[in-house]
This record gives C-alpha cells, structure tokens and sequence, in this order.
C-alpha cells in the first residue's frame, strides 16, 4: 500500500510523468474479510502506473490524517461498547475527512482513485449486522460522501469460512481479529449475501468478482474490468451539496 506513516498517500509518482485524466475516476473495493483485496488494489495500481496512469491508494477506515485517528478507536474496539450508532458515525466522520481531504482533490486533479472499503462497508458491517435503521444510514451516508460516489465498485466474493482462515493466515498467530473479524460465522455470512445484495441492486456501478480463485486469475479478471470501464468512461457530474 502507499500509506505513509503520518497517515498522507503517495501517489507512487516517483518523479515520473504520469498521464491525467481530463476527470478521474474512482474505484473501491469491496467485500469480507481475508478476499485478497489489498493484494488486488496493489497488483492494479502497479499495472496502471506501467500505462503511466497517475494513481492514488488508499483505503478505510482511514486514508488522511484525521480519519487514520478515527481509525484505531473502531478498530480496537473502543467504541464497541457504545453501540452500533456510535460506529457508524465515526465511520462517517472518518468518511467526510477523507472524502474532503483525500479523494475529492485527486479526483478532481484527474487521478485515478482506488479505495479499498468505502460506503458498502457501512452499508453492509453497520447497517445490515449492525442492525441500524437504512433512512439513518442513507441520511448519514449522504453527508459523509457529499455526493462523491464510486464511478465502479468491485466487490470481492469469497466463502466467508475461507476468508476468515485467509485473513487469520495474513495476521499471524501472535496478533488477535479486529472488531469486526473476531465476529461469528453466521455474521460474516450475512455480510457476504448483504454485499452481493448491493451488487445485484446497482449493476451500473458493482461487479462481483470470484475471490476464491487464485491471485493471477483474480488480477486478470480485475484487470480486465477496470480497463474496460476506463475505455468507456464518461465524466460523473456529481452532485456536492455544500462546499468542501
Ligand atoms: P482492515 O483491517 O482495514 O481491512 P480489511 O478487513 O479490509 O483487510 O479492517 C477494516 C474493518 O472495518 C473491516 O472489518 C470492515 C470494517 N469496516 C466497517 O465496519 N465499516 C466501514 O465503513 C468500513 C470502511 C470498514
């Protein structure tokens, strides 16, 4: 990933030209826990740089400086106890941060943003399994992105048993689950149909890829819709209700 450590990106430049676009486009990433997503974003983001597209990496929670303080207090499980409305607020104010911080100026600089984890997240871990009311979290989502919504989303599909030995792989055994990993079974698999429910609701903006099949397949099939997508692209007129 390009996060550094003060919690800024970088842009992978290193003092090459890259090409803008005339308008960016933004891409998130999406899906349970251990779909490989941040191997993907990487593997993409280096396949788009070679074309000498210029590239932005982040991800949520997190992405600027404010939202990565945010960050650790839903991460550890500090803001647990108070309930799933406190979450998702904090999701959301991570959100505005990095919305109005990060993305929305590499966006309209001409950048291609790829973001892993974004409003499905919310949708799905705060509003499906967390059980909160969908007018609260549209209204909370709204103000959150003022109007910056994904050009496309590629939600990662996988058995949510698998991911969770994945993503148990990847920590090691000396490191516990997050909040929201260390959840039960049954919770993970509700995410997964949540997600694809969001898939087969916005077929404009979602494409469900196939995470259970090896790492190159998985970077050709991601790699062949991204660009695809690019090719055809038109400029989002997005609506932003107030000024950033
Ligand atoms: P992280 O370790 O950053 O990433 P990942 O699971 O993608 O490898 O964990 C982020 C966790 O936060 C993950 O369990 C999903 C959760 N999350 C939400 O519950 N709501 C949100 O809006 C976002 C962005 C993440």
């Amino acid at each position: 990933m390009d996060l550094l450590s003060d919690g800024s990106y970088d842009s992978g430049q290193n003092g090459q030209r890259q090409s803008r676009l005339a308008s960016g486009f933004f891409i998130t990433f999406e899906g349970g826990e251990g779909a490989g997503k941040s191997t993907q974003i990487a593997r993409l983001a280096r396949r788009m740089r070679a074309k000498k597209y210029e590239v932005l990496v982040t991800r949520e929670p997190g992405g600027s400086p404010g939202a990565e303080a945010v960050r650790h207090v839903l991460l550890s499980g500090a803001a647990e106890p108070f309930g799933p409305k406190m979450e998702a607020i904090l999701f959301a104010a991570a959100r505005s941060d990095h919305v109005e911080q990060v993305i929305r100026p590499a966006v309209e600089h001409g950048s291609i943003v790829l973001c892993d984890r974004f409003i499905d997240s919310s949708r799905v871990y705060q509003g499906v399994t967390g059980g909160l009311d969908t007018d609260f979290m549209q209204a909370l989502e709204a103000v959150a992105i003022n109007g910056m919504m994904p050009d496309m989303t590629l939600i990662f599909d996988i058995d949510p048993a698998e991911g969770l030995k994945r993503a148990a792989a990847r920590r090691g055994a000396g490191d516990a689950a997050d909040r929201f990993e260390k959840e039960t079974l049954a919770i993970h698999r509700r995410r997964r149909e949540a997600f694809l429910a969001i898939a087969e609701a916005e077929p404009e903006r979602c494409i469900v890829v196939d995470a259970s099949a090896d790492p190159d397949t998985v970077e050709h099939v991601v790699t062949a819709a991204v660009f695809a997508a690019l090719e055809k692209r038109v400029p989002t007129q997005r609506k932003q209700t107030a000024p950033a």
